[in-house]
């Protein structure tokens, strides 16, 4: 049975302080059958760690570069990561892809690397407003998958995440309804089944992510083909947090 996720995606958030105060919040939640993960600053992905050594959070990377090592300034890498006991990143958040151009091309690159290196990916696509209202979020979603994940070998798909964030609804307050989140995961899934098959299509968890609250995460939860989110903003909030780590239960 495919898991249950909720995670939690601090972005440039929080300094030294502010994130072990969070933590420290975020012990007191009680967790049963969800994966709970948190993805912190890399500057306190290790504070993080020991912090969470004992409890059911998974700290995980917001991003890792695709080479090992090398001149590439103010990068992370896999290995990196797996030093400190982060086994788990975020690859081609819309912010990445907006603002440090990273395109399929790249994101490919880092898929391939990440996996091959042993991690597991939580991997981000969706599609931009213009794309919603033209009516070609199904393609570009397609394309976003077909030029990235469904390329890698079916062995892989023990290690992917999928998280479907229209860029629309991050940060925006707007959140897709449940039956616009419900569709897309569902296209998602059969585009895995189409190349994969039934086994590993209906094992794969899909997020929803785009101004999950409280107010709304058990709506969107609540759809079948919709496995947990990748929360952002709520995800600062212990209280909401635990809010939406109750809905996915
Ligand atoms: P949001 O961000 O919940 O603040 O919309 C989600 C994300 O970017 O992962």
């Amino acid at each position: 049975m495919r898991k249950k996720i909720v995670a939690g995606n601090w972005k440039m958030n929080n300094d030294l302080n502010q994130t072990i105060l969070l933590i420290e919040k975020l012990k007191k939640i009680e967790i049963n059958e969800v994966s709970v993960m948190i993805a912190p600053s890399s500057l306190f992905l290790k504070t993080a760690k020991d912090l969470l050594d004992d409890f059911q959070i998974e700290v995980v990377s917001q991003n890792v570069h695709q080479e090992n090592k090398g001149a590439y300034t103010g990068e992370v890498s896999c290995d990196m990561l797996k030093s400190i006991g982060i086994s788990t990143t975020l690859i081609g958040h819309s912010e990445r892809r907006a603002y440090f151009n990273e395109d399929d091309e790249v994101l490919l690159e880092k898929v391939k690397y990440a996996i091959s290196s042993g991690m597991k990916i939580i991997f981000c696509f969706g599609e931009q407003l213009i794309d919603r209202k033209s009516n070609k979020y199904f393609e570009i979603v397609k394309n976003q998958l077909e030029n990235t994940v469904l390329k890698l070998d079916s062995e892989c798909w023990s290690n992917i995440i999928l998280a479907y964030e229209p860029v629309w609804a991050i940060g925006t307050g707007e959140t897709a309804s449940p039956s616009q989140a419900q569709e897309m995961h569902e296209f998602v899934r059969n585009c895995v089944s189409n190349c994969y098959g039934d086994l590993i299509s209906e094992e794969v968890s899909i997020l929803y992510g785009g101004s999950v609250k409280p107010s709304n995460a058990y709506e969107i939860f609540s759809n079948k083909d919709v496995d947990g989110g990748l929360i952002g903003g709520a995800a600062l909030v212990s209280s909401d947090f635990n809010e939406i780590i109750k809905a996915n239960s």
